[in-house]
């Protein structure tokens, strides 16, 4: 049981490199599971997965039921049985989208669940793949705990590395168990290249690859086509692989 998490930024392309990585992933021998822990969900899209049940969902049903269940329901039991209902099983691999809780309030008791739901299913796949908000909420809320990479990915910006040094210095003092810590540099041009990879040094992060701006992905973004679907020779998807092998997942 192998989880990464993957974090960074807004719209640095945390759910474009999550995408791709199931892409890549879901070819291999590994059972895997990839996670929407975004409420405004995307990786659906990005997978060309629809949706119809989300945990969100679930948190209506656990609100309804709740004051009906005789009192010597088993919770556990029916929280189980409900994580099937909105498990997605792709052929290579199963999807699990947090979505949006109908209604007002905070995402208290959705995350709760997603927390609830984590600890129970992951230990069932070798590998697990959390793409998460923008942000350090997930972090911070402790909502993903234990971990063994969190991929931080970055844009070619200077505040796209600024965030990824305060989610390490975020990590470290909530005292969360990852393993290991990796930035991934995305949206790379040629002309940004060195300067990152010299900010990334002086910050003393650990880059373990650099997906280049690929027009592929920006076309397929324009025209609502799912990643899932680009080809081998996308440079995008090579650097994947790379990234893939360098990381040894
Ligand atoms: N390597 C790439 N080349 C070109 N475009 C890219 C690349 N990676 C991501 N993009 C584009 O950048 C935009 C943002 O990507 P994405 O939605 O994955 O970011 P995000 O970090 O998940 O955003 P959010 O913080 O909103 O969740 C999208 O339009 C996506 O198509
Ligand atoms: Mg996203």
């Amino acid at each position: 049981m192998k989880v990464i998490a993957i974090t960074g930024k807004g719209g640095t392309g945390k759910t474009a490199v999550a995408g791709m990585l199931v892409k890549q992933l879901s070819k291999g021998k590994k059972t895997l599971l990839a996670i929407d822990a975004d409420p405004d969900s995307n990786l659906p899209d990005v997978l060309g997965v629809k949706v119809d049940k989300t945990i969100g969902d679930m948190r209506e049903f656990m609100l309804q039921e709740r004051d009906k269940l005789p009192p010597d329901t088993n919770k556990e039991r029916l929280l189980e049985s409900k994580v099937y209902e909105v498990l997605i099983e792709m052929p290579h691999y199963d999807l699990l989208v947090m979505g949006r809780p109908e209604g007002s309030g905070c995402y208290c008791f959705a995350n709760n669940l997603l927390r609830g739901i984590m600890d129970k299913i992951l230990k069932n796949y070798d590998l697990t793949i959390i793409d998460t908000a923008a942000g350090l909420e997930h972090l911070s809320r402790r909502i993903i705990r234990d971990m063994d990479e969190l991929l931080v990915v970055t844009d070619g910006s200077r505040r796209g590395l600024q965030t990824a040094e305060r989610i390490r210095e975020l990590a470290k003092s909530l005292d969360l168990k990852i393993k290991n810590m990796h930035v991934i540099a995305n949206k790379v041009t040629p002309e940004n290249r060195a300067r990152l990879e010299e900010y990334a040094l002086e910050l003393k992060m650990d880059l373990v690859g650099v997906v280049p701006f690929d027009e592929m992905v920006a076309n397929f973004d324009l025209e609502g086509k799912p990643l899932a679907q680009l080809p081998e020779d996308s440079r995008a998807i090579i650097a994947i692989g790379e990234i893939i092998d360098k990381m040894g997942i």
